[in-house]
């Protein structure tokens, strides 16, 4: 069974850049794919963009889809073995992926770090849950510390995006008034890695750094502005401290982008962004931003995704 869990999943960027690009040109020519399944879409936090993009990738390969906000919706879910289940929890884990295995051909899942338990979140109790209880394929739409849809998007906009051989990519953090998960982050850092001609750094201030088994060997330049130097792309991501777990160590805005810092560099973010705290509005209205095309390719790294789970591949 072929699941789609984390950037380690693609078995060769160049194809599936390539069959992103045959599906952009033609989105239905593999309309009969899905024909007569039914992708089931659980939500346990907010979302537009995973959320609108999934459901039309799913409709352009002939799926059903099925959407609940089930962090809203969906019974209390209990993930402990074992456990008396005499207090708020009145579901197991066990009984719910199996259910909904029964209704769906695909299952994606939602369901964000909590920012308080470094070890349960490390787990992904929630995401492994169902795809160790489930008996079809798990698509993660966003987990605790893997945002692969959206690592995907932003490879193909960079294959989109340049002609040079070994572009300069900087991921850079920007200040936050809220403490955000580092699964955006996590996921673009291993698909950088993954893509090895690319010449790439992080920037953030000291105590931001990522997990330190992701971020083996990509440097880390603690100055910003020699950072952006040169830079070809600029993707741009609040996260919270891992050391510090969950805590906002800074929101110092001069760590804010701006065009000025930007320079010649395009500029990336997954969205939904904040404008004049993480990046000025003269870069977002500007012709360097790249956060639409970033949005539309979330469409096609959901669908090469969702092509590769039906094919079994
Ligand atoms: N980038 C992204 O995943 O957007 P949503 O949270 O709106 O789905």
């Amino acid at each position: 069974m072929k699941h789609y869990v984390t950037v380690n999943d693609i078995d060769s960027s160049s194809d599936w850049i390539d069959l992103a690009g045959e599906l952009k040109k033609d989105p239905f020519k593999y309309k009969e794919l899905g024909r007569g399944k039914s992708i089931g879409l659980l939500f346990f936090n907010n979302s537009l963009r995973t959320r609108l993009s999934t459901q039309k990738a799913a409709f352009h390969l002939g799926m059903h889809c099925m959407i609940m906000n089930f962090g809203s919706e969906g019974w209390a879910l209990e993930f402990e073995d074992g456990t008396i289940m005499d207090q708020g929890k009145a579901e197991h884990i066990r009984e719910a992926a199996q259910v909904v295995s029964q209704y769906c051909d695909v299952l994606g899942v939602r369901a964000f770090a909590s920012l308080s338990n470094k070890e349960q979140d490390e787990a992904e109790i929630v995401l492994n849950g169902f795809k160790k209880y489930a008996t079809i394929p798990v698509l993660n739409m966003e987990s605790a510390i893997e945002h692969p849809l959206q690592a995907l998007a932003d490879l193909i906009t960079i294959a989109e995006k340049t002609e040079k051989k070994s572009p300069k990519v900087v991921l850079s953090w920007a200040p936050h008034p809220k403490a955000l998960p580092h699964a955006v982050a996590n996921s673009f850092v291993k698909i950088m890695k993954q893509n090895s001609q690319f010449n790439f750094s992080i920037t953030h201030p000291q105590g931001y750094e990522l997990n330190p088994d992701i971020t083996k060997d990509v440097p880390i330049v603690y100055d910003q502005e020699e950072a952006l130097a040169e830079a070809d792309f600029v993707y741009v991501k609040n996260w919270s401290s891992y050391s510090s777990y969950g805590k906002v160590l800074s929101t110092d805005p001069h760590w804010m982008i701006t065009k000025e810092k930007l320079g010649q560099a395009q500029f990336m973010h997954c969205l939904p962004v904040r404008r004049n705290v993480v990046v000025e509005d003269a870069v977002l209205n500007g012709d360097q931003s790249l956060v639409m095309e970033q949005a539309n390719n979330r469409t096609f790294a959901a669908q090469v995704a969702l092509y590769k789970i039906l094919k079994g591949l």
